[in-house]
């Protein structure tokens, strides 16, 4: 028989293990619904609380255990609150942060994906109503660029301290990243089609498809990366004549995010813009509490892909029961999904996840609710 599908649950620190625990809720619900091959493993590491204890954020072989998991769920690492405490343990972000970008790195995981949507009950930072259409994912190129983590500090603590910090782009990187984009634009094009609805979008010859991928970039700056950014797009684009292209460069991109974000679809980015983009996007569909993210590997199937909110921490409200476990609930859902690739239970089991956080959004819009009267009411209509 084959082996079950395994998840390594990493609450993390401040509200991870709080929105964590509802995810677990959701998942036991779904086990004892549908009899899923799925197990879990709960670890107490990377946290401030391990660190506090072990002097360092996970054990020395942590990726060596994670690496046997299919998925990795995480609720969130950073500052673990209470805020108003000023003698709790607190690390510096380099050093509570790094496990994060450690498991990025060390399985190759690629593609961090953050969809957009702007979902009812959601709530509408703009005025605009065209803003319900906001639908849009974000690809962010997530293994280099800007977060290569090479560089260091000359001369430090002196007056003449010099700081570098290298950006690096591999043009394999940066084809994969691209033709991700495009497969994503084609698949979503073709998902909207199976539920009766089609956006269209104009190329630059006049033509109309059906989906769009835009490339930023900020290539009137930044040169080196930008051209070759642009030279690939350009050229992987041409096997996929269907889909519309697009550039933004990064600012202006910012801009059109907030003055007309329903034009876009699949949003391709470096590492750092993609990261400050995202929190903009997050922003239009309805902020941090209904953000999911994913970190994915979709080449090598022994690396495990990882999935936490886009959301960090939240000092000023851990402890309290009043994080909206939204985000965690839909980004388990994306996990289910993936993992799902496998296992076509485990996919519908996701896709059942997300229709109950979005109808539980949708019924409850505006409504202040704590972390686990949301989690109830998913599990309630989760076992109905
Ligand atoms: C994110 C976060 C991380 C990042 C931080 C915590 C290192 O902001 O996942 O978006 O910059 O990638
Ligand atoms: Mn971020």
């Amino acid at each position: 028989m084959a082996q079950s599908t395994r998840i390594a649950v990493t609450p993390g620190d401040g509200i991870g293990p709080e929105v964590v625990a509802e995810a677990v809720r959701c998942l036991e619900t779904l086990l004892a619904k549908h009899g899923l091959d799925l197990e879990w493993t709960r670890f107490p590491w990377p946290s401030h609380a391990w660190h506090e204890e072990h002097g360092e954020s996970m054990p020395a072989d942590a990726l060596a255990q994670l690496q046997k998991y299919d998925a990795i769920l995480l609720g969130a690492l950073g500052d673990p609150g209470p805020m108003d405490d000023p003698d709790r343990y607190l690390l510096p972000d380099s050093i509570s942060l790094a496990p994060l970008l450690d498991m990025r790195k060390g399985f190759d995981q690629w593609v961090c994906e953050r969809p957009a949507r702007l979902l009812p009950g959601a709530r509408q930072y703009l005025a605009d109503e065209r803003a319900k259409d906001i639908d849009m994912l974000v690809i962010r190129e997530n293994s280099e660029g800007e977060y290569v983590s090479q560089g260091g500090r000359l001369r430090k603590g002196t007056p003449d301290e010099v700081a570098t910090q290298m950006e690096v782009f591999t043009r394999k990187a940066t084809d994969r990243i691209i033709r991700y984009g495009f497969e994503q634009a084609r698949n979503r094009a073709a998902d909207r089609v199976k539920e009766g609805r089609t956006r269209t979008f104009r190329t630059l010859d006049g033509r109309t498809c059906e989906s769009q991928v835009c490339l930023i970039t900020k290539r009137n700056a930044l040169r080196y990366w930008g051209d070759m950014y642009t030279e690939a797009f350009d050229e992987i684009s041409k096997e996929y004549p269907d889909v519309a292209t697009h550039h933004e460069l990064v600012d202006a991109a910012c801009m059109k995010f907030v003055q007309s974000p329903w034009a876009f679809d699949v949003v391709v980015a470096s590492n750092l813009q993609g990261d400050i983009l995202t929190d903009l996007a997050a922003v239009l569909s309805g902020g941090m509490g209904v953000a999911p993210s994913c970190n994915l590997n979709p080449t090598d199937p022994d690396m495990p892909s990882m999935f936490e909110p886009t959301h960090g921490s939240a000092p000023d409200i851990a402890g309290q029961g009043l994080a909206d476990p939204t985000a965690m609930l839909f980004t388990a859902a994306r996990m289910l999904e993936w993992l799902g690739r496998k296992d076509p239970a485990i996919a519908a089991a996701g896709k059942e996840l997300f229709d109950a956080v979005a109808a539980d959004l949708a019924e409850n819009s505006g409504r202040r609710r704590g972390t686990r009267e949301i989690g109830s009411a998913i599990c309630e209509r989760l076992s109905q």
